[in-house]
């Protein structure tokens, strides 16, 4: 594990920004209580905030110690999408449910609970027309479209757990995702728009699927046309979404679950090993979903929230999908990137929808902020109360741009952490309750507990700063890792006996205050996206005239931090360049895992058990000479210098 580096925002003063209600404190106070006295009746009261068809008697059976064991609600019975559609349509059913925009001007759709609701039936039905059924797999791999949410909700219908896969995943990666997974059925679209740019998807699947060969189980192709483009369509495998839904009837009788039915598989990465599926329940999901969003979002009549995440991570799901649509409200999806077709673009937007949450991330706040002030103050921006930040830690000079230049130091700036595993929010304000520190999360939400520990998980007390972990289970924990529940076990609860470790640091303050300092494991944050360093290596390792390699995660202005992998080749080998090794990472794991520099070494650091020291390789490729701390576990120290040189004479190199 290696050490915690502090990040900017903790050298910057903390400001308390106030705005906060007596009766609005006293209120939150005594949830906190309430949590911790009885968390079995908090946690019950909390459930009723959706839709059961029998409710649960018991809240919690969990255990992080032995084989681990996370269950809750488990005599209840639901059907998920019915708290998202089927109870809004006594009272709501002609307000708009979601709202969207497209990328071209003018390109928009807006569907009511009632419509989405006849929407999701119609594809329910679709997909049990091809044999989908209760506990069958089904990819999600769309660009930000209707079709998107639609298909979710969907698979929550008929109780298929969706696996939504992100559209810059590689054929490669959505097929060992595929094969993993089981998923007998693939949604997809034609292509995609990206900027200027098409993004293929039906042929990253059709790749994908030959890829995977006889042990994919995929049967049928679904495609949403999401451009017009020519797509090749393969006979009885392939068929446009349209086609299928056209004759299918708006009534859809839901699937009854347990509580511990598996609602979705989202994959992640961890510093080890493939990316891993992340298995969520459906009682426990939704009623964490609809409470941590209800909490740190509150909803009024007529409110329309817009998260920017794509629906293929945890934000997206809770935040786009489940926690909006279960709170009743509407949800404003958009297709494009931030400044696409232009600056300004996304203050037209609320400008133009009176958004009143906004929820991003701090690398797209990093990007608006280098735009300038002058366009987001050509916009009434008025309608915003919230300003949700997740994903990565935010710096305090963001924070402020963020809260005054967007927020008009009207609206409550929410930064929340959590994490694909969480499901929702664990740290994060309740707006009227908590008062705000610029770069903190501030604290966990009632019900939660958290702890800091040291470097072997014993717990410290008062202001201190450690590792992350969580003391006791929540409702919209992980059950498992799909089919792998040793790795589950090991990774997140050997750390500190009883507890679950995230994997973040973390420095608490003198009032309490949580200040995340970033990841401790291997794993890379790339504006906002989760990569292990195993991923790029193995990526990396398929080209044989590589020795080996190793992946670090460097500080970056714009995405948090961008990779550099060091890269040494067989010494028989010659002639291999640095913009090849990157074109093999971006083809086998994504464009989003490009790295920003290849250093082609003689050496790489290692320990005399052979572990590579990747805090040595970090200092060097940000630029460091000197002072590199205690080097006595490096089996040989003058590799330093070796590395040193080779690092230097490539960046002449490039300056010639
Ligand atoms: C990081 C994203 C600082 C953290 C919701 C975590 C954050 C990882 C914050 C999870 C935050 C998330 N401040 N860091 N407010 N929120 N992180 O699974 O390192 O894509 O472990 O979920 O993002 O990333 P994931």
């Amino acid at each position: 594990m290696s050490s915690v580096t502090p990040t900017p925002h903790e050298l910057q003063p903390q400001i308390i920004i106030a705005g906060v209600t007596p009766g609005q404190t006293a209120a939150y106070d005594a949830l906190v209580a309430f949590g911790e006295s009885d968390p079995d009746g908090f946690w019950l009261n909390e459930a009723k905030r959706i839709t059961w068809t029998q409710d649960p008697t018991r809240a919690s059976t969990s255990s992080f110690t032995g084989d681990v064991r996370i269950r809750w609600f488990e005599d209840g019975r639901l059907n998920a999408s019915v708290s998202c559609l089927d109870r809004h349509l006594k009272e709501r059913a002609d307000q708009p449910a979601l709202i969207w925009e497209g990328e071209t001007d003018g390109d928009r759709r807006t569907l009511t609970y009632r419509e989405l609701h006849t929407q999701v039936s119609r594809t329910a039905n679709a997909l049990r027309s091809l044999g989908v059924k209760k506990g069958d797999r089904v990819a999600i791999h769309l660009p930000m479209v209707a079709e998107g949410l639609i298909s979710m909700l969907a698979c929550a219908r008929i109780g298929a757990p969706h696996v939504v896969m992100f559209g810059g995943f590689s054929p490669e990666g959505i097929s060992e995702r595929l094969v993993d997974s089981g998923a007998v059925a693939v949604i997809t679209a034609d292509t995609a728009r990206r900027g200027s740019k098409r993004i293929p998807h039906k042929t990253a699947i059709d790749q994908a699927l030959k890829h995977a060969g006889t042990i994919g189980a995929v049967r049928n192709v679904i495609v949403v046309t999401v451009t017009g483009d020519e797509v090749p369509m393969k006979d009885g495998r392939d068929i446009r979404f349209t086609d299928l839904i056209k004759n299918q009837s708006a009534d859809c009788e839901p699937e009854i679950m347990n509580a511990e039915d598996p609602l979705f598989l989202l994959y992640t990465s961890g510093s080890t090993g493939k990316p891993k599926a992340i298995v969520h329940a459906t009682g426990g999901y939704m009623v964490w979903a609809s409470y941590t969003f209800g909490t740190v979002y509150p909803q009024e009549p007529g409110d329309v929230h817009w998260c920017t995440a794509d629906i293929a991570w945890i934000t997206g799901h809770s935040c786009v999908v489940y926690g909006p649509l279960a709170n009743g409200t509407t949800t404003l999806m958009y297709e494009g990137l931030p400044s696409w077709p232009r600056a300004g673009r996304w203050w037209d937007i609320i400008q133009r929808n009176r958004v009143t949450s906004l929820f991003t991330a701090p690398t797209a706040i990093r990007a608006l902020m280098r735009e300038g002030d002058d366009f987001p103050g050509t916009f009434d921006l008025s309608s915003l109360r919230s300003l949700g930040t997740a994903g990565e830690p935010i710096s305090a000079d963001a924070w402020m741009w963020y809260y005054e230049v967007i927020g008009k130091s009207r609206a409550a700036v929410i930064d929340t952490w959590w994490q694909t595993e969480t499901a929702g929010i664990i740290l994060g304000p309740v707006v009227g309750a908590t008062p705000m520190k610029p770069g903190s999360a501030t604290k966990p939400l009632p019900g939660i507990g958290v702890v800091v520990t040291d470097d072997k998980g014993n717990v410290l007390e008062g202001a201190a700063e450690g590792c992350f972990c969580i003391t006791t289970s929540w409702p919209g924990q992980a059950r498992t890792i799909w089919q792998d529940h040793k790795r589950f076990r090991e990774t997140y609860f050997t750390f500190s006996e009883g507890k679950y470790f995230t994997g973040d640091g973390v420095r608490r303050d003198e009032d309490g205050y949580y200040w995340i300092t970033g990841r401790m494991d291997d794993v890379i944050n790339v504006s906002g996206h989760r990569i292990g360093t195993a991923e790029i290596e193995d990526a990396v390792a398929v080209d044989h005239r590589l020795a080996e390699a190793a992946a670090v995660g460097i500080q970056h202005d714009l995405k948090g931090q961008g990779i550099v992998v060091f890269v040494v080749t067989r010494a028989s080998r010659s002639g291999v360049r640095p913009e090849d090794i990157a074109a093999v990472i971006s083809r086998n794991v994504g464009r989003y895992a490009a790295p920003e520099k290849v250093y082609l070494v003689s050496e790489l650091p290692k320990t005399r058990s052979g572990k590579i020291v990747r805090r040595l390789l970090r200092k060097i490729a940000e630029g460091q000479t000197g002072e590199f701390g205690d080097l006595s576990s490096l089996a040989d120290t003058s590799v330093v210098d070796t590395l040193i040189a080779d690092v230097a004479r490539q960046n002449q190199s490039e300056n010639v």
